[in-house]
C-alpha cells in the first residue's frame, strides 16, 4: 500500500510518500518521495520560531510540496489522483505548536475527503523514536517483533529536540512510559538560546556544535587543562567521563552539570543556560576563542548530563537497546560519546543525520505501525484534533 505522511508540528513542512508491505514480524518500506521545506529563513530574524509566521508558511508550502512529492513518486498530479494512488494518510497531531499542527491536520482531512482514504493521527515523539529504523532514500525494514538480542524490549529512548527532552521506557511499539523529562528548557532549546547569547545564527544547535568541534580540534595544543576541582558536585561524573574519553575542562570556563545528583531521571537545562549568561557577563566581549571555549564546555555539560541520566535509566529498567532521537541526536559529540560510553555492551541506535530533525518520513513509519496495531481500523478524520501537549503513553 502507499502511505502519504505529513509533518507540520513546528517550523519544517514535510511530506513523504512510501510503499509499505508486511506487518506481522517486520514492515518493509520503500521511499518514493521524501521532502522538507525548512522555514529557517523566515524565523532567523526573530531568533526563534514565530508561530503565526510558521503557520502561514505551512499553508503556503503544503500544496507546493505535495505536488512536488506526487511528481517525484510518479503518481501524477493532485487533481487526477484516484483512491488507488494513495491508500493511507498519516499526519502529526501533537505535540507541537497547535496553529502549525492544525495546518497539517486540515490538509490531511481535505485530501482524505477528496481521495476517500483513511487518516491516522501520529504522535510526533513516537515518530522520532521510530526514525532510527528509517532511511531517507531507498528501502528499509522496521522490526515489528524484534528478535531477542537486537533491538529487543524493553528499550530506553532519549528524545532530545527543541521542544522536548525525555527518557522513554519502550515496552512495545505503542506502549510507552515517560520515566524522565526536562523540568524547564529542552536540550535543543538551551542550545538555541546559548547560541543567541553568543551571537550565533538561528537555529543555534548546529552552530554551537560547530564551534565546540573547532575547540576539540584544537584540544591539547592550547585550550584545555585538566582541572576537575575536588569537591565540585560533578567531580564523579567528570572522573568517570575522563576515563571514557570526555574532554578536559579549562579553569576559567566551567559550567555546572545540572541535576546529576538528583535521585530521579529528570533534566533541567535552564540553570545551565543562565550559567552561560553569567559567564558571558563575567568574561566580557567574546572573541572567537572564547566562543569556542564556551561552546565546548556547554556541549560537554549537556552531553555528560544526557549520558549520565540515560545510563541510569538503562540500568534501572534493564534495557540493552538505546534509541537516541530528536534534533539534538544530530550532534556529533553526543553520538561519539554515547557510542563510547555504552561501547558494545549496549545497542545504541541513532537516526540517519538527515532524518534526525523533524521530517514526515518518521510520521509515515509511526502511522503505518499504528494502522497495523489497530487492525487497520481508523477514526473519522473529522475527529482528529491538534494537541500541542500530547504525551506518549
Ligand atoms: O527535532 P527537531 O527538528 O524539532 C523539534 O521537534 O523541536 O529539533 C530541533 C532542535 C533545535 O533546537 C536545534 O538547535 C537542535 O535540534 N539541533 C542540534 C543539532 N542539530 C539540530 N543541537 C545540537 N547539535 C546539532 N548538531
Amino acid at each position: 500500500m502507499k502511505i502519504l505522511s505529513i509533518e507540520t508540528s513546528c517550523d519544517d513542512t514535510g511530506i513523504t510518500i512510501m510503499e509499505v508491505k508486511g506487518g506481522a514480524k517486520n514492515a518493509s518500506f520503500k521511499v518514493l518521495a521524501n521532502g522538507i521545506i525548512s522555514q529557517n529563513k523566515t524565523h532567523a530574524p526573530h531568533g526563534g520560531v514565530f508561530p503565526a509566521l510558521a503557520k502561514r508558511d505551512h499553508i503556503k508550502n503544503l500544496p507546493i510540496l505535495l505536488d512536488k512529492m506526487l511528481k517525484k513518486a510518479k503518481l501524477g498530479v493532485r487533481q487526477d489522483l484516484t483512491q488507488k494512488s494513495i491508500d493511507l494518510i498519516a499526519v502529526t497531531s501533537g505535540p507541537g505548536l497547535e496553529p502549525c499542527l492544525w495546518t497539517g491536520i486540515v490538509f490531511a482531512q481535505e485530501l482524505s475527503k477528496k481521495w476517500n482514504v483513511p487518516v491516522v493521527p501520529v504522535n510526533h515523539m513516537e515518530g522520532h523514536i521510530l526514525s532510527v529504523f528509517g532511511k531517507s532514500k531507498g528501502g528499509f525494514i522496521v522490526p515489528i517483533k524484534p528478535a531477542k538480542g537486537r533491538a529487543s524490549f524493553p528499550m530506553i529512548s532519549l528524545l532530545a529536540s527543541g521542544g522536548n527532552t525525555q527518557l522513554v521506557l519502550i515496552k512495545d511499539w505503542g506502549k510507552y512510559e515517560i520515566v524522565g523529562e526536562t523540568l524547564d528548557d529542552a536540550a535543543g532549546e538551551a542550545y538555541d538560546k546559548v547560541a543567541r547569547m553568543m551571537g550565533l545564527p538561528y537555529p543555534g544547535g548546529p552552530w554551537v556544535s560547530r564551534y565546540a568541534e573547532k575547540g576539540r580540534a584544537n584540544e591539547g595544543r592550547k585550550l584545555l587543562k585538566s582541572i576537575a576541582q575536588a569537591g565540585e558536585p560533578s567531580i564523579a561524573i567528570r572522573q568517570q567521563a575522563d576515563m571514557r574519553g570526555f574532554q578536559k575542562l579549562t579553569a576559567e570556563i566551567t559550567l555546572p552539570r545540572p541535576m546529576l545528583y538528583s535521585k530521579n531521571l529528570d533534566f533541567s537545562f535552564s540553570g545551565l543556560k543562565t550559567a552561560v549568561l553569567y559567564l558571558i557577563k563575567k568574561i566580557g566581549p567574546l572573541d572567537e576563542e572564547k566562543k569556542i571555549q564556551i561552546a565546548m564546555e556547554f556541549e560537554n555539560a549537556v552531553v555528560e548530563t544526557l549520558i549520565y541520566k540515560t545510563n541510569k535509566a538503562m540500568e534501572k529498567y534493564g534495557a540493552s537497546t538505546l534509541i537516541v532521537a530528536g534534533g539534538v541526536s544530530a550532534n556529533k559529540h553526543l553520538r561519539k560519546m554515547m557510542r563510547k560510553f555504552f561501547k558494545k555492551e549496549k545497542q545504541v541506535l541513532f537516526p540517519e543525520k538527515k532524518i534526525s530533525t523533524d521530517n514526515a518520513l518518521m510520521i509515515g513509519i509511526a502511522g503505518y505501525l499504528q494502522y497495523i496495531k489497530n487492525n487497520k481500523k481508523t477514526i473519522d478524520p473529522k475527529k482528529i484534533k491538534a494537541n500541542g501537549k500530547m504525551r506518549l503513553c
